[in-house]
């Protein structure tokens, strides 16, 4: 089969639902969008981001982790697959596994992935558990490039929410989260359209230095 969609082909990579995932492929719906997604990769037989693929005629692939000896061989599946698919980015969206550095620098500048806090704020998990403890009033996520350090990375564009009273871990990953659906599609739109210059750790967007900031605007 031929695909008549010439934008560049971008893999996302998730383990879980998939809610990031199926922003990405809402926003790829636009003609006007200046990337496909082509492939949702999985190390998760029976992940519901599977579903969302094909509900969407997306292929979908399984690279169980289980089924390689060490991390190397299973990132080298993991990367057969996509360039097979032809893919030129790559989106992690809730991928629950950490990546080598080999990997990491195949995809150099290709890669990008959410992160549910403003980075460099609460690298790692229990990000909104951190921020209600240190008693912030601000909080969000951002999209950056990915390099070898975890949830480290140029950065490209950020969302901030308000922590307000009586908030919750749940309640507060729910606003966050519902900001991750604008940002992550709007950051890759940037990417691929090559909008975002990375010198070192620094980005410009459009010439501006980065990242991009979105205040909060309401529910
Ligand atoms: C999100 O919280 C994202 O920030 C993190 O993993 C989660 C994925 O959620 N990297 P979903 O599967 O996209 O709903």
């Amino acid at each position: 089969m031929t695909n008549a969609d010439q934008r560049p082909c971008v893999a996302v990579l998730a383990s879980g639902g998939g809610t990031n995932l199926q922003a990405l492929i809402d926003a790829a719906q636009d003609p006007a969008f200046p990337a496909r997604i082509g492939l949702v990769l999985t190390n998760m037989p029976g992940a519901y981001c599977l579903d969302r693929a094909k509900a969407a005629g997306i292929p979908g692939a399984v690279v169980d982790h289980r089924d390689y000896a060490d991390r190397p061989t299973f990132e080298a599946a993991v990367d057969l697959t996509l360039r097979d698919y032809g893919a030129e980015f790559v989106c992690l969206a809730g991928f629950m596994r950490i990546l080598t550095e080999g990997f990491v620098r195949a995809w150099h500048d290709r890669m990008l992935n959410i992160h549910p806090s403003l980075l460099p704020k609460y690298k790692g998990l229990h990000t909104h558990r951190r921020a209600l403890e240190a008693g912030d009033d601000v909080h969000g996520c951002t999209v950056h490039l990915v390099r070898p350090e975890l949830d480290d990375g140029p950065l490209i564009l950020q969302a901030e929410v308000p922590v307000l009273p009586g908030d919750t871990e749940e309640t507060l990953q729910q606003r966050v989260l519902s900001r991750e659906h604008v940002i992550f599609p709007q950051a890759l739109a940037l990417v691929t359209a090559g909008r975002v210059e990375v010198s070192g750790s620094e980005t410009r967007i459009d010439g501006e230095p980065g990242p991009l900031r979105l205040s909060w605007a309401g529910e």
